[in-house]
Protein backbone atom coordinates (compact mmCIF):
# COMPACT_ATOMS: atom_id res chain seq x y z
CA UNK A 1 0.00 0.00 0.00
CA UNK A 2 1.34 3.21 -0.81
CA UNK A 3 1.72 6.01 1.89
CA UNK A 4 -0.01 9.49 2.29
CA UNK A 5 1.87 12.00 2.22
CA UNK A 6 0.98 14.96 4.22
CA UNK A 7 1.99 18.79 4.53
CA UNK A 8 0.90 20.83 7.36
CA UNK A 9 1.68 24.34 8.22
CA UNK A 10 0.35 27.22 10.66
CA UNK A 11 -3.66 26.45 9.15
CA UNK A 12 -3.65 23.45 10.94
CA UNK A 13 -2.95 24.65 14.15
CA UNK A 14 -4.81 27.99 14.11
CA UNK A 15 -8.20 26.38 15.57
CA UNK A 16 -6.01 25.41 18.57
CA UNK A 17 -5.55 29.23 18.67
CA UNK A 18 -1.76 29.21 17.76
CA UNK A 19 -1.42 32.60 15.63
CA UNK A 20 -0.77 31.69 11.79
CA UNK A 21 2.54 33.66 10.56
CA UNK A 22 1.52 36.11 7.97
CA UNK A 23 -1.17 38.70 8.94
CA UNK A 24 -1.94 40.96 6.71
CA UNK A 25 0.28 43.61 8.46
CA UNK A 26 3.27 41.20 7.27
CA UNK A 27 4.36 41.26 10.48
CA UNK A 28 4.61 37.97 13.16
CA UNK A 29 3.34 38.10 16.24
CA UNK A 30 4.25 42.19 15.94
CA UNK A 31 8.05 41.15 15.27
CA UNK A 32 9.91 41.88 11.96
CA UNK A 33 11.11 38.24 10.83
CA UNK A 34 14.49 39.25 10.40
CA UNK A 35 14.31 40.16 14.08
CA UNK A 36 13.61 37.02 15.40
CA UNK A 37 13.57 34.00 12.65
CA UNK A 38 16.86 34.87 10.90
CA UNK A 39 20.44 33.73 12.44
CA UNK A 40 21.78 37.28 12.25
CA UNK A 41 18.66 38.78 13.68
CA UNK A 42 19.91 36.35 16.92
CA UNK A 43 23.51 37.34 17.01
CA UNK A 44 21.85 40.89 16.88
CA UNK A 45 19.82 40.66 19.44
CA UNK A 46 19.69 37.12 21.37
CA UNK A 47 17.32 38.52 24.30
CA UNK A 48 14.96 39.70 22.24
CA UNK A 49 15.07 36.13 20.27
CA UNK A 50 15.11 34.35 23.01
CA UNK A 51 12.39 35.92 24.75
CA UNK A 52 9.96 35.66 21.46
CA UNK A 53 10.28 31.75 21.82
CA UNK A 54 9.81 32.01 25.31
CA UNK A 55 6.56 33.49 25.43
CA UNK A 56 5.47 30.97 22.48
CA UNK A 57 6.75 27.78 24.45
CA UNK A 58 5.23 29.24 27.42
CA UNK A 59 2.00 29.48 25.17
CA UNK A 60 2.21 25.96 24.00
CA UNK A 61 0.91 24.63 27.61
CA UNK A 62 -2.65 26.49 27.09
CA UNK A 63 -3.55 25.15 23.47
CA UNK A 64 -5.12 21.52 22.61
CA UNK A 65 -4.68 19.67 19.60
CA UNK A 66 -8.07 20.21 17.16
CA UNK A 67 -9.94 18.31 15.10
CA UNK A 68 -7.68 17.85 12.23
CA UNK A 69 -4.44 16.84 14.32
CA UNK A 70 -6.85 14.18 15.80
CA UNK A 71 -8.11 12.67 12.28
CA UNK A 72 -4.29 12.64 10.94
CA UNK A 73 -3.52 10.25 13.76
CA UNK A 74 -6.61 8.52 13.66
CA UNK A 75 -5.37 8.00 9.83
CA UNK A 76 -1.58 7.53 10.54
CA UNK A 77 -3.07 4.31 12.58
CA UNK A 78 -4.77 2.54 9.88
CA UNK A 79 -2.65 3.65 6.96
CA UNK A 80 0.96 4.62 5.88
CA UNK A 81 1.44 8.30 6.07
CA UNK A 82 4.40 10.20 6.17
CA UNK A 83 3.44 13.40 7.92
CA UNK A 84 5.69 16.01 7.55
CA UNK A 85 4.98 19.75 9.15
CA UNK A 86 6.61 22.85 9.19
CA UNK A 87 4.96 24.02 12.35
CA UNK A 88 7.38 24.15 15.88
CA UNK A 89 4.40 23.25 18.28
CA UNK A 90 4.03 19.79 19.67
CA UNK A 91 0.12 19.39 18.62
CA UNK A 92 0.59 16.89 16.40
CA UNK A 93 2.87 14.42 18.67
CA UNK A 94 -0.01 15.31 21.72
CA UNK A 95 -3.02 14.22 19.32
CA UNK A 96 -1.05 10.92 19.28
CA UNK A 97 1.11 11.33 16.24
CA UNK A 98 4.25 8.96 16.14
CA UNK A 99 6.05 9.98 13.47
CA UNK A 100 6.11 13.60 12.96
CA UNK A 101 9.09 15.13 10.65
CA UNK A 102 9.53 18.55 12.18
CA UNK A 103 11.04 20.37 8.97
CA UNK A 104 11.19 23.84 10.86
CA UNK A 105 12.16 22.43 14.25
CA UNK A 106 10.50 22.67 17.24
CA UNK A 107 10.28 25.37 20.22
CA UNK A 108 9.86 22.25 23.06
CA UNK A 109 14.10 21.34 21.87
CA UNK A 110 17.34 23.42 21.97
CA UNK A 111 20.10 23.34 20.31
CA UNK A 112 23.97 24.23 21.47
CA UNK A 113 25.88 26.35 19.14
CA UNK A 114 29.14 25.24 21.15
CA UNK A 115 29.12 21.26 20.64
CA UNK A 116 25.70 20.76 18.43
CA UNK A 117 23.78 18.53 21.11
CA UNK A 118 20.23 18.76 20.87
CA UNK A 119 17.78 18.15 23.68
CA UNK A 120 14.42 18.63 25.22
CA UNK A 121 13.43 21.75 26.50
CA UNK A 122 10.93 23.38 27.76
CA UNK A 123 11.09 26.01 30.25
CA UNK A 124 12.87 29.35 29.11
CA UNK A 125 15.83 30.03 27.15
CA UNK A 126 18.04 33.20 27.78
CA UNK A 127 21.84 33.91 26.90
CA UNK A 128 23.21 32.05 30.21
CA UNK A 129 21.39 28.87 29.88
CA UNK A 130 23.83 25.98 29.67
CA UNK A 131 24.11 23.11 27.70
CA UNK A 132 23.09 19.60 29.52
CA UNK A 133 25.89 18.00 27.45
CA UNK A 134 28.76 20.00 27.27
CA UNK A 135 27.83 22.46 29.92
CA UNK A 136 29.25 25.36 28.50
CA UNK A 137 26.97 28.83 29.02
CA UNK A 138 25.59 31.09 26.75
CA UNK A 139 25.75 29.02 23.17
CA UNK A 140 22.34 27.51 23.66
CA UNK A 141 19.64 28.40 20.88
CA UNK A 142 16.06 27.58 19.92
CA UNK A 143 15.97 24.23 17.76
CA UNK A 144 14.54 26.28 15.26
CA UNK A 145 14.89 26.81 11.75
CA UNK A 146 15.54 30.33 10.67
CA UNK A 147 15.36 32.01 7.33
CA UNK A 148 18.68 30.95 5.26
CA UNK A 149 18.86 27.71 7.43
CA UNK A 150 18.75 24.07 5.95
CA UNK A 151 15.38 22.14 7.23
CA UNK A 152 15.70 18.89 8.97
CA UNK A 153 14.98 15.83 7.32
CA UNK A 154 14.82 17.15 3.77
CA UNK A 155 16.87 13.54 2.72
CA UNK A 156 13.66 11.57 4.11
CA UNK A 157 11.27 14.24 2.97
CA UNK A 158 12.39 13.93 -0.87
CA UNK A 159 12.52 10.58 -0.98
CA UNK A 160 9.11 10.12 0.80
CA UNK A 161 7.08 12.10 -1.54
CA UNK A 162 8.07 10.52 -5.05
CA UNK A 163 7.07 7.31 -3.08
CA UNK A 164 3.35 8.73 -2.03
CA UNK A 165 0.44 7.23 -3.80
CA UNK A 166 -0.81 10.89 -2.39
CA UNK A 167 0.35 14.21 -1.58
CA UNK A 168 -1.89 16.66 0.30
CA UNK A 169 -1.42 19.81 1.93
CA UNK A 170 -3.19 21.35 4.64
CA UNK A 171 -3.05 24.68 6.03
CA UNK A 172 0.50 26.68 4.22
CA UNK A 173 0.56 29.69 2.30
CA UNK A 174 2.50 27.93 0.03
CA UNK A 175 4.80 31.06 0.47
CA UNK A 176 8.27 29.49 2.18
CA UNK A 177 10.65 27.31 0.46
CA UNK A 178 11.26 24.23 0.03
CA UNK A 179 8.18 22.97 1.39
CA UNK A 180 6.19 25.45 -0.85
CA UNK A 181 8.06 22.99 -3.59
CA UNK A 182 6.90 19.71 -2.59
CA UNK A 183 3.68 19.98 -4.41
CA UNK A 184 5.01 20.57 -7.74
CA UNK A 185 7.60 17.34 -7.31
CA UNK A 186 5.02 15.40 -6.29
CA UNK A 187 2.56 16.21 -9.08
CA UNK A 188 5.85 15.94 -11.63
CA UNK A 189 5.95 12.50 -10.74
CA UNK A 190 2.12 11.62 -11.62
CA UNK A 191 1.08 11.84 -8.04
CA UNK A 192 -2.39 13.36 -7.03
CA UNK A 193 -2.27 16.29 -4.83
CA UNK A 194 -5.09 17.65 -2.88
CA UNK A 195 -5.05 21.18 -1.25
CA UNK A 196 -7.00 21.50 2.38
CA UNK A 197 -7.39 25.40 3.03
CA UNK A 198 -10.11 27.62 3.35
CA UNK A 199 -8.68 30.26 0.64
CA UNK A 200 -6.40 29.90 -2.26
CA UNK A 201 -2.95 30.23 -2.16
CA UNK A 202 -0.55 31.28 -4.26
CA UNK A 203 0.54 27.49 -5.15
CA UNK A 204 -3.08 26.47 -5.56
CA UNK A 205 -2.72 26.09 -9.28
CA UNK A 206 -0.54 23.26 -8.70
CA UNK A 207 -2.94 21.15 -7.07
CA UNK A 208 -5.97 18.62 -9.00
CA UNK A 209 -8.09 18.79 -6.48
CA UNK A 210 -9.08 21.31 -3.84
CA UNK A 211 -11.29 21.63 -0.38
CA UNK A 212 -11.92 24.59 1.17
CA UNK A 213 -12.72 25.49 4.55
CA UNK A 214 -10.97 25.11 7.63
CA UNK A 215 -8.94 21.48 8.77
CA UNK A 216 -11.03 20.99 11.95
CA UNK A 217 -13.78 19.96 9.93
CA UNK A 218 -12.53 19.14 6.55
CA UNK A 219 -9.88 16.91 7.54
CA UNK A 220 -11.82 14.46 9.63
CA UNK A 221 -14.40 14.39 6.52
CA UNK A 222 -11.38 13.54 3.94
CA UNK A 223 -10.06 10.81 6.71
CA UNK A 224 -13.24 9.16 7.24
CA UNK A 225 -13.55 9.16 3.35
CA UNK A 226 -10.15 7.06 2.74
CA UNK A 227 -10.70 5.27 5.61
CA UNK A 228 -13.94 3.93 4.14
CA UNK A 229 -12.00 3.56 1.01
CA UNK A 230 -13.90 6.05 -0.78
P1 LIG B 1 1.16 30.84 6.90
O1 LIG B 1 0.81 31.66 8.09
O2 LIG B 1 2.00 31.44 5.84
O3 LIG B 1 -0.16 30.30 6.20
C1 LIG B 1 -1.19 29.74 6.95
C2 LIG B 1 -2.19 29.16 5.99
O4 LIG B 1 -3.19 28.53 6.76
C3 LIG B 1 -2.88 30.15 5.07
O5 LIG B 1 -2.86 29.68 3.73
C4 LIG B 1 -4.31 30.20 5.60
O6 LIG B 1 -5.27 30.37 4.55
C5 LIG B 1 -4.44 28.81 6.19
N1 LIG B 1 -5.44 28.69 7.27
C6 LIG B 1 -5.86 29.63 8.15
N2 LIG B 1 -6.78 29.12 8.97
C7 LIG B 1 -6.93 27.82 8.62
C8 LIG B 1 -7.73 26.74 9.09
N3 LIG B 1 -8.57 26.89 10.12
N4 LIG B 1 -7.63 25.54 8.48
C9 LIG B 1 -6.78 25.37 7.43
N5 LIG B 1 -6.01 26.34 6.95
C10 LIG B 1 -6.07 27.55 7.52
O7 LIG B 1 1.84 29.50 7.49
P2 LIG B 1 2.77 28.42 6.79
O8 LIG B 1 2.41 28.22 5.38
O9 LIG B 1 2.79 27.24 7.69
O10 LIG B 1 8.77 29.12 8.92
O11 LIG B 1 4.17 29.13 6.88
C11 LIG B 1 5.32 28.45 6.48
C12 LIG B 1 6.51 28.89 7.27
O12 LIG B 1 6.64 30.31 7.27
C13 LIG B 1 6.45 28.60 8.74
O13 LIG B 1 6.78 27.28 9.06
C14 LIG B 1 7.44 29.53 9.32
C15 LIG B 1 7.02 30.76 8.59
O14 LIG B 1 7.91 31.74 8.49
C16 LIG B 1 9.75 29.13 9.80
O15 LIG B 1 9.59 29.39 10.97
C17 LIG B 1 11.07 28.78 9.22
Amino acid sequence: MKSIFILTGAGVSAESGVPTFRAADGLWEGHRVEDVATPEGFERDPELVHAFYNERRRRLSSVTPNAAHLAIARLQRAHPVTLVTQNVDDLHERSGSAQVIHMHGELLKARCERCGAVAEWSGDMGVSSSCGHCRTKGGMRPHIVWFGEMPFGMDAIDAAIVSAGLFVAVGTSGNVYPAAGFASIAAAHGIPTLEINPDETGISGVFDEHRRGPAGTVVPFWVEEILRGS
